[in-house]
């Protein structure tokens, strides 16, 4: 439609016609058959602020969304369709690994080919939003939404973020997702990693480590982004005008849509913030939150506000005109369904191509972190014992795979039969994912919907006894344990980090065998293996790797790939450690550099101050090194470039793909800077013994950070810069900056 078309529309609309445009309900308020009775009473909103609403959360599928369409447009006045928005975070129906695995494939062009199909799926599928990426930076691996994050740092979350955000949108118009990027802001640096808790930190850690992925994703084109539930310094960000106003939309430029996240508008009353609903959405709205997810906030208190003289109505045609807008860019007015069909459905969703970029994903996402003798790769004539709750299991997926086909996952077992005969594999549970069913039930689920759990000692017993003898017919134990899906994701906040106590009690039965073990991880976070580690012989960390998990580790299991993941966020040495980040400030006593004796450091005195495993980190099946790092100068202007090179020789004889990683420090100013910041990385493959240079071109933006007055600025001085394989790399070379 044409925007002066558009326009006259806004102009015809009631005041509850419009509210409702700024309304989000979830599919409960469609499926029932007629829509007006039912679970809005439990939100407190009446039958037309139901029927007025102008967009549906998490419903899915063409027939649904369609039936939902047609039913809501019939009658209305103006017939403006409704615009669906879900949870589409790392894959619609085939998925891919949880995103903190796609941080470590270090490989942002792959990943931008992913979300496109995930794009391609859902939009097949009457969906035209997604609540994705999520960009929150994550150094505290309690917060379980560590799940949903590319990790810790703020360079590699913003290559991310924005071939995310292309990915999804590439298509656009006409196919593909709007993105709606979240949680903004600093979501992830909640206090004490629990979840809906406070954030709290200087404007300078803000915008040199918070915003930049938000920024990078904005700046790729999100058409939409989400507030976020956290008080930021003491101002819930849902009400908080200096961010949402000031930063993001006048800072920025962003004038796309604002939604709430789910019921924070009302939940600005619990946070202490504003007296009452009524109060709230003021807050909310005058902060241009645009649409309410879920909350009855702006359906009751809109009109009051407008009526009283409190709210001036042009704000809301201001929120109005912008929703408008997304629903006409979509053509949702030429065609209200988008062209989404079942049998358009049937032709994209899951199709073979579709299933093996998934599995190269996921192949690339896993992380090799312990290699002991060379264990790995598994000879196909040596008996393998494949023991533990994951053995041959379909919950692959992770907590945020809403929409997700549990049964077309290929489980570890189905990839394991790719290569052994029965003869050579044996399996067994041993045990199940957990034993504690408090979790559960603190969580309200009832009797049914607890699975995975440990039923009766006598039943873990047996089972035990069974993975025993399982393990005595083998020569190699390969052990696949991990988290239970509930246990990270949304409101998944640990405080205890290891494997299940079941698991690790049957893993210490099975290393009295004396036989090696090969663990395998699957967890929506960074786990605390401290204890594990000298148990076993290799590790690979395979996070809820998606539907061709199995297939993608049984590929590197037994050496068809060779490993190339590696870690985008630092796996602690224990818990105490946490927030855990390479980038660490350098402290007047640091335990590298300090003279000070040894109490008077930065330091526990119980555990170390590294990690188990870093930033950065993993193995692969070949041994590469690093060699000859030189400048092209040692001087730099401030107007020219610098290149940084660096040798690396494949010295196996096998093809392996390398993550060549820059980071620099800057070695004295005005605002410290960390001791070391990623600012670049290269994927290269090398042939056997073959030798590449990489070269990483050094700019002034690279070289920048937020000064005292809280704007970018460059200082003249020292650098240094890091070229390995890893954020331990020690080896330097030094410019001057004139
Ligand atoms: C709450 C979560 O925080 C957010 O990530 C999600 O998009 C919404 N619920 C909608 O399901």
């Amino acid at each position: 439609m044409e925007e002066s078309k558009l326009r006259e529309l806004l102009n015809s609309l009631s005041i509850e016609e419009k509210i409702g445009q700024l309304i989000q309900l979830s599919g409960e308020f469609f499926s029932a058959k007629d829509i007006s009775v039912g679970p809005q009473k439990k939100l407190g909103i009446t039958k037309d602020a139901v029927e007025l609403c102008g967009s549906v959360l998490n419903v899915v599928g063409a027939k649904e969304t369609h039936r939902i369409q047609d039913a809501y447009l019939k009658g209305k006045k103006h017939p403006i369709p409704l615009i669906f928005m879900s949870d589409i975070v790392y894959g619609f129906r085939t998925i891919y690994p949880i995103p903190l695995g796609l941080g470590a494939t270090w490989n942002p062009d792959l990943i931008q080919k992913a979300y496109r199909n995930t794009a391609e799926e859902a939009y097949a599928s009457g969906n035209q939003v997604t609540f994705a990426p999520m960009v929150d930076l994550a150094r505290d691996a309690r917060w379980g939404r560590s799940l949903e994050s590319t990790g810790e740092d703020p360079y590699l979350n913003s290559r991310f973020a924005a071939s995310m955000v292309k990915g999804l949108q590439e298509d656009l118009p006409k196919y593909g997702l709007v993105s709606c990027v979240k949680h903004f802001a600093a979501y992830g640096a909640v206090e004490s990693g629990r979840e809906y808790n406070a954030t709290d930190m200087s404007e300078n850690r803000l915008r040199q480590y918070y915003l930049p992925s938000y920024k990078a994703a904005v700046d790729a084109g999100a058409k939409m982004v989400m507030s976020s539930f956290n008080t930021l310094n003491g101002v819930p960000v849902t009400g908080n005008k200096w961010l949402l106003k000031d930063i993001l939309r006048k800072e920025w430029n962003f004038d796309g849509v604002i939604i709430s996240d789910y019921a924070a508008i009302a939940e600005l009353v619990a946070h202490g913030f504003a007296k009452d609903n009524q109060e709230a959405s003021k807050l909310a709205l005058e902060a241009t939150v645009d649409i309410d997810m879920k909350s009855p906030c702006y359906a009751n208190e809109l009109k009051p506000l407008v009526t009283e003289g409190k709210l001036d109505e042009s704000k809301i045609d201001n929120a109005v005109w912008r929703v408008l807008k997304l629903k006409n860019d979509l053509g949702l007015f030429e065609d209200p369904y988008r062209g989404s069909s079942e049998e358009l459905e049937k032709k994209l969703i899951m199709t073979p191509e579709k299933r093996e970029l998934a599995k190269k994903v996921s192949t690339e996402a896993m992380v090799l972190l312990k290699n002991e003798n060379n264990m790995l790769p598994l000879d196909k004539n040596k008996k393998v014992a494949l023991i533990g709750p994951y053995e041959n299991e379909h919950e692959l997926l992770g907590l945020w795979a809403v929409h997700g086909d549990r049964k077309a996952t290929v489980t570890i077992e189905d990839g394991f039969k790719k290569y052994l005969n029965s003869d050579n594999l044996f399996t067994s549970k041993g045990t199940d994912i957990l034993r504690n069913k408090s979790i559960f039930r603190s969580m309200g689920l009832n009797s049914e919907q607890i699975d995975h759990v440990v039923s009766s000692k006598e039943i873990e017993e047996k089972n035990n006894e069974d993975a025993i003898e399982t393990a005595r017919k083998a020569d190699i134990i390969v052990f696949a344990a991990g988290e239970h899906t509930i246990e990270s994701g949304e409101a998944g906040s640990r405080g205890n980090l290891t494997l299940p106590d079941n698991q690790l009690e049957l893993l210490d039965k099975l290393s009295k065998l004396n036989k090696p073990i090969i663990l395998i991880c699957i967890s929506g976070r960074p786990l605390i293996l401290t204890d594990v580690e000298p148990k076993v012989s290799a590790i690979i960390e395979a996070w809820f790797p998606g539907t061709e998990g199995g297939n993608a580790l049984a590929d590197i299991i037994f050496g068809k790939s060779n490993p190339s993941g590696r870690l985008s966020m630092s796996f602690p040495y224990a818990v105490g450690q946490l927030p855990i980040y390479y980038s660490q400030f350098s402290t007047g006593r640091s335990v590298k550099t300090s003279t000070h004796s040894s109490r008077f450091m930065s330091k526990y005195i119980d555990i170390p101050n590294d990690p188990l495993y870093s930033f950065g980190y993993g193995l692969s099946y070949s041994k590469v090194k690093y060699s000859n790092l030189r400048l092209s100068s040692k001087e730099l202007e401030m107007t020219d470039n610098l290149i940084a090179s660096i040798d690396v020789t494949n010295m196996s004889d096998r093809n392996t793909t390398e993550v060549v990683q820059m980071y620099i420090q800057d070695k004295f100013a005005s605002v410290v800077q960390p001791v070391k910041s990623l600012k670049g990385f290269e994927r290269v493959t090398l042939n056997p013994n073959e030798t590449k240079t990489v070269n990483f071109e050094i700019n002034k933006k690279m070289l920048s950070f937020y000064g005292l007055d809280n704007k970018l600025t460059v200082e003249p001085g020292e650098f240094n810069i890091f070229i390995g394989p890893n954020s331990d790399v020690e080896d330097f070379a030094t410019f001057n900056l004139k």
